[in-house]
């Protein structure tokens, strides 16, 4: 039997501009919600427009002056390493936060959440003094050259399903680079995000280097992608948000990162190992509830094996362990909010009413918390809505294929194009699909 965890009792709740922890301009607050219990955790302080206008300038002006503009590049890779020993040192207390504000098993957050976060700080720590020009030669006389200047202040949004992680891959890069930062995070999980800022002060950032307001994305993300004074967006979430931010961003022709959804095939052909293709492919879906951008969510398996694959992976999936997320033994936890729960819950209706097999699971978990029996559909068929759509939950959806042009060709077939998977014993066939499937990412 694993142990229960505690999470933490106190929380840092307020906007984080300069070196000032404050209350919101208007005094509003809004409530963060414990997904397993339903019950409020704590009342943060509800930042808009005009919390983010003092946090862009307090931002704008470390850029320009004071101690960060004038730090050498090794020093800011320092305050990264040193943050990153901050949260080494505070792993569990963070991983419990990070549980309660998101739901997620405590097991998760302390093997990835957590450590990946803080390889990620030490990565872009030793980039900073890395990042280098070139001289060009070009015809007469003259020296060329080029250097790689930080852009200035960057806004970042950021999504509830990784949220610790997620403000590591923002803050890392930007901060190697010498930009200054206002981070709006999700209106789900502002905790972590808060807490580890008060450990960046404590490594010893600058004040305005990394600014924090929590708030909602048509408020006080909406202001931050508009303000004249903001040099980029790094964004990232659902894709109908990001057209609205590009759209907004047009009018200030800011700089666009994007980290959209996704659909990602994971294809698993006869020649797999099969341990390893029913091991990957539980993963693949259910991992984080089923809340991930790159979720392995059209699995396609060939014909040939389809039966034997499917008896094995609703196996694995029934032997997932659903409830507390602060026990250790658990492994899937509540999805992150009502919303999120019922938008699940209607794909799942519509799978059903669509014609495809439901297996196992399809309902909610007790009437106490966020949480979804690990659901598994089988002959889905391209054109069905829990083929097409992002439902980031523990919904898998199982399709056959007979051929590998078959697939590629089925693979391709969404406005999609994160990330895909495959198994298969032959390497010729692994390549061919990396290079075929139209997705940034291939396994
Ligand atoms: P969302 O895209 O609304 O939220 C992500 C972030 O964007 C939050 O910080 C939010 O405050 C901000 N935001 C929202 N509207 C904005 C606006 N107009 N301007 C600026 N910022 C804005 O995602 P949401 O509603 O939380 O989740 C809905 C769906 O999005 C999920 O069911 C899932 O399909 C997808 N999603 C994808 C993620 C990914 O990692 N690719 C992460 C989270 C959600
Ligand atoms: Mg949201």
């Amino acid at each position: 039997m694993a142990t229960i965890a505690t999470p933490p009792t106190t929380y840092q709740t307020k906007i984080l501009i300069g070196d000032q922890w404050r209350d919101s301009v208007s005094g509003k607050t809004f409530s963060t919600i414990n997904p397993a219990t339903e019950e409020v955790i704590a009342e943060v302080a509800e930042g808009d427009a005009a919390d983010i206008d003092l946090a862009v300038t307090a931002a704008r002006n470390a850029f320009e002056s004071g101690p960060w503009a004038s730090m050498d590049a090794r020093d800011r890779g320092m305050l990264l390493m040193k943050l990153a020993d901050l949260m080494e040192a505070r792993l569990e207390e963070l991983a419990a936060l990070e549980t309660l504000d998101n739901g997620k098993p405590i097991s998760d957050a302390r093997a990835a959440d957590l450590p990946l976060a803080i390889d990620c700080l030490r990565y872009y720590g030793g980039w900073a003094d890395k990042i280098q020009g070139a001289t060009i030669p070009i015809r007469g006389n003259y020296f060329c050259y080029t250097r790689r200047e930080p852009v200035g202040v960057c806004g970042q949004i950021i999504p509830w399903n990784f949220p610790i992680l997620m403000a590591a891959w923002k803050w890392g890069p930007a901060l190697a680079a010498g930009k200054t930062v206002v981070m709006e995070p999700d209106e789900q999980t502002p905790l972590t995000c808060l807490r580890i800022a008060e450990l960046a002060f404590e490594a010893g950032f600058p004040p305005g280097v990394i600014n924090v307001v929590p708030g909602f994305g048509p408020t006080a993300g909406a202001s931050l992608v508009k303000h004249p004074n903001v040099d980029k967006i790094a964004f990232t979430g659902e894709h109908h948000t990001g057209k609205i931010i590009m759209k907004d961003a047009a009018a200030t022709l800011k700089r666009l990162t994007f980290e959209l959804g996704g659909k990602s095939p994971n294809i698993v052909f006869a020649d797999a190992n099969l341990d390893d293709a029913v091991a990957g492919a539980e993963f693949g879906l259910f991992f984080n509830q089923g809340q991930c951008c790159c979720a392995g969510s059209r699995l396609f398996v060939e014909d040939s094996v389809h039966d034997e694959f499917v008896e094995r992976v609703v196996e694995r999936a029934k032997e997932r362990v659903v409830g507390n997320p602060f026990d250790g033994d658990t492994t899937q936890g509540p999805q992150v909010d009502q919303a999120q729960m019922e938008k699940i819950l209607g794909f799942i209706e519509k799978g059903k009413e669509q014609g495809a097999d439901c297996l196992i699971g399809g309902s909610r978990v007790g009437d106490q918390g966020y949480f979804i029996e690990p659901t598994v559909f089988d002959n889905v068929t391209d054109d069905m809505d829990i083929a097409q759509h992002e439902i980031f939950g523990p919904v898998m959806n199982i399709l056959r294929f007979k051929d590998v042009d078959e697939v590629i060709e089925r693979s391709n077939r969404t406005m999609f194009g994160l990330a895909a998977a495959v198994w298969t014993s032959d390497v010729t066939k692994a390549h061919r699909i990396a290079s075929e499937v139209r997705a940034g990412t291939v396994w």
